[in-house]
C-alpha cells in the first residue's frame, strides 16, 4: 500500500481542505492569516474565548464548518512566544498541525506563517518534517477499517508560503531525513516472519538506487572470515545469517570513512536460554539498531551528504533448536579472541563483536558508532527518554550529546572501566558473554570494547528508546525510528566537508 500523503506548496491565496494556521500568545496572527480570518468577522476571537484558547505553545483551537469560509474546518495552532522557539520546536509544531487533520480529510492547507511574519525556508522544512513523521502509520496488515478511520487513497498536504522554490529546496533535504526515519520505522514494525535476515538484506540492497554500494555476505563468506560469534547466534535458525555492508562515498576520494554498525537480531527468542512468553513479540524489534543504520544511510545518500560513510549490519535470528548453540559453548571470533557462552540470550554483543572487528580492520574508519537494543538493564537505568552511551572518546561524546539536544533524540553517558571489564573474564575462554545481573548494560559494553581496538567508538544502547516508543507529537508508531535524526545531525554538523 503506497503512502497516501503528498506534501507540497501552495500560494496563500489558494485555500483547500482543512485550513491550519498559527498564532502567537494573545491570539496574534500574521498578515496573510489575518486576511483570511477577517472574512469570518470575530468568529475566531469568540471561539478562542469559549475554549480559553490564547495561543500557548502547542495548544490548538478547532472550528468546524466556519461561517464565512467555504472550508470544512479551521484549526489554529498556538506557537507561544516566537522568540523562544528553537529549530526543533518547528518540527514539533508541524507534528501537532498534522495531528489535527482528521483521518477522513483528503486535503489540508497549512499556513507557513507565524504572527511575526513569513517563516524562513528552513523553518518551513522543519514543520514539514514534523508533519511527515506524525502522518506515519504502519497499517499494511490491516484489511478492515473501523468507521471513520478510513483514510482516502490520496491526502494532499500543502504548505502555503510566498517563496516556494526556496522552501522546496530546504524540504528536499528534510524529506531525505524523513524518508530515512520512515524506512527505519517500517523495518522495525515489520513482523519477523516477513523480515528475516535474507529479506532484510534485500531491503537494504534497495539503497543501491540512491548510489549506495551494497554488499551482502552470506554464511559461507562469514565462515571464511572466521566470524564464529555471529554465526553461533544464527546457527539455530532456518534463516541464513547475513552481513550487509553499505558504502556511501560522497566525501573526498580516499579519505577514511566514518562507520555505523547495527545489531540486527530479526527475532530474539533468547535461544536455548529462552525468554518468558510475556512480551516476547516485542523482540521482532531487536533489529532496531540495524534499521537505524539503514535509515541513516538512506538519508545521507538521498541528500547526497559530502561524507564517506559505511553502514554495517549483522543480521541473524536467535532461535532454540537442535542445532542452536548452548550455554557453555565457546566460540572463536574473527579477531581471534574466544567467548564462553553463559546465556544464549546475551546474543547481540556476540553479533556486534564480529561486525565491529570486521569494519575496523577492513575500512580503518575515523570512528565507529554502533547501535543496539542490547540490554533490558538500560531500560531500568534510563527508561525511554535517553539512550545509554558508552565511549572511549570524549569528543564524540560531546558531539553526540549536542546532536541529541538539537534533535530531541537524547543520549546519556554511562561509565566504562577496568573493574567492570574484569566482570566478564571467563574460567575457560578469553571472556564470557554475561557479567551477571549487576551493571548489565556496562558489562555488555565492556565486551564490545574488546573488539574496537584504539578506534574512537561509541556504543548506543537503544533498548529503551527504539521500541514501544512513547507517543509524541511526531511519532504515533510502535517504533520511533530512533537514532536516524541524531546521527544525521552529527554528520551534518561535524563531519561533512
Ligand atoms: N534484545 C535483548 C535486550 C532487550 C530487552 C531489548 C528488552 C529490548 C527490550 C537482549 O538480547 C537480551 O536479551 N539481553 C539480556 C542480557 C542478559 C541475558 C545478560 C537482558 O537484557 O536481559
Ligand atoms: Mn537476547
Ligand atoms: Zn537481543
Amino acid at each position: 500500500m503506497p503512502d497516501p500523503f503528498a506534501f507540497g506548496f501552495t500560494p496563500f491565496a489558494r485555500l483547500r481542505g482543512v485550513l491550519i494556521v498559527f498564532c502567537a500568545e494573545n491570539l496574534r496572527f500574521g498578515a496573510a492569516t489575518q486576511r483570511v480570518l477577517s472574512s469570518m468577522g470575530d468568529l475566531v476571537r469568540r471561539a478562542g474565548a469559549a475554549d480559553r484558547f490564547t495561543g500557548k505553545n502547542g495548544s490548538t483551537l478547532d472550528i468546524v464548518a466556519p461561517s464565512g469560509l467555504s472550508l470544512p474546518r479551521l484549526v489554529v495552532v498556538g506557537t507561544g512566544k516566537e522568540s523562544d522557539l528553537k529549530p526543533q520546536d518547528f518540527v514539533k509544531l508541524g507534528g501537532i498541525a498534522m495531528g489535527k487533520v482528521p483521518a477522513a480529510a483528503a486535503e489540508a492547507t497549512i499556513f507557513a506563517e507565524f504572527a511575526s511574519g513569513a517563516l524562513k525556508s528552513d523553518q518551513i522544512a522543519g514543520l514539514m518534517l514534523g508533519a511527515r513523521l506524525r502522518a506515519y502509520t504502519f497499517d499494511r496488515y490491516k484489511t478492515k477499517r473501523k468507521e471513520g478511520e478510513e483514510r482516502p487513497k490520496k491526502v494532499e498536504v500543502n504548505f502555503a508560503c510566498a517563496n516556494s522554490s526556496a522552501a522546496e529546496k530546504a524540504w528536499l533535504r528534510q524529506a531525505a531525513i524523513a524518508d530515512g526515519v520512515v524506512l527505519a520505522r517500517d523495518l522495525i514494525n515489520e513482523p519477523a516472519n516477513v523480515l528475516y535476515p535474507g529479506e532484510f538484506a534485500r531491503r537494504a540492497s534497495s539503497l543501491g538506487k540512491l548510489g549506495v554500494n551494497v554488499e551482502v555476505l552470506d554464511v559461507a563468506a562469514m565462515r571464511k572470515l572466521g566470524m564464529g560469534a555471529l554465526l553461533g547466534v544464527g546457527q539455530g535458525s532456518v534463516h541464513e545469517s547475513k552481513l550487509v555492508i553499505m558504502r556511501w562515498n560522497g566525501g573526498k576520494r580516499g579519505s577514511n570513512p566514518i562507520a555505523f554498525i547495527g545489531k540486527g537480531v530479526c527475532f530474539d527468542t533468547g535461544g536455548i536460554s529462552i525468554k518468558p512468553a510475556q512480551g516476547m513479540e516485542d523482540m521482532k524489534g531487536d533489529m532496531a539498531g540495524a534499521a537505524c543504520v539503514v535509515g541513516l544511510m538512506h538519508a545521507l545518500a538521498a541528500r547526497k551528504a559530502k561524507i564517506n560513510a559505511i553502514g554495517a549490519i549483522g543480521l541473524v535470528e536467535n532461535m532454540p533448536d537442535g542445532k542452536a548453540q548452548r550455554p557453555g559453548d565457546i566460540v572463536k571470533t574473527m579477531s581471534g579472541q574466544t567467548i564462553e557462552i553463559i546465556n544464549t540470550d546475551a546474543e547481540g554483543r556476540l553479533v556486534l563483536a564480529d561486525v565491529l572487528h570486521y569494519v575496523n580492520k577492513k575500512f580503518k574508519p575515523k570512528f565507529m558508532i554502533n547501535l543496539a537494543t542490547l540490554t533490558g538493564a538500560i531500560i531500568v537505568a534510563l527508561g525511554q527518554e535517553y539512550a545509554g552511551m558508552f565511549s572511549n572518546d570524549d569528543k564524540l561524546v560531546e558531539r553526540l550529546t549536542k546532536a541529541g539536544q538539537a534533535t530531541g533524540e537524547r543520549v546519556w553517558r554511562m561509565p566504562l572501566g577496568p573493574e567492570y571489564d574484569k566482570m566478564i573474564d571467563s574460567k575457560f575462554a578469553d571472556m564470557k558473554n554475561t557479567g551477571g545481573r549487576w551493571a548489565g548494560s556496562i558489562t555488555a559494553a565492556q565486551l564490545l570494547q574488546r573488539f574496537v581496538g584504539k578506534t574512537p567508538w561509541v556504543h548506543l544502547d537503544i533498548a529503551g528508546t527504539a521500541l514501544g516508543s512513547p507517543q509524541t507529537d511526531i511519532n504515533k508508531s510502535w517504533s520511533s525510528g530512533w537514532g536516524v535524526r541524531l546521527l544525521e545531525r552529527l554528520v551534518e554538523d561535524y563531519y561533512e566537508r
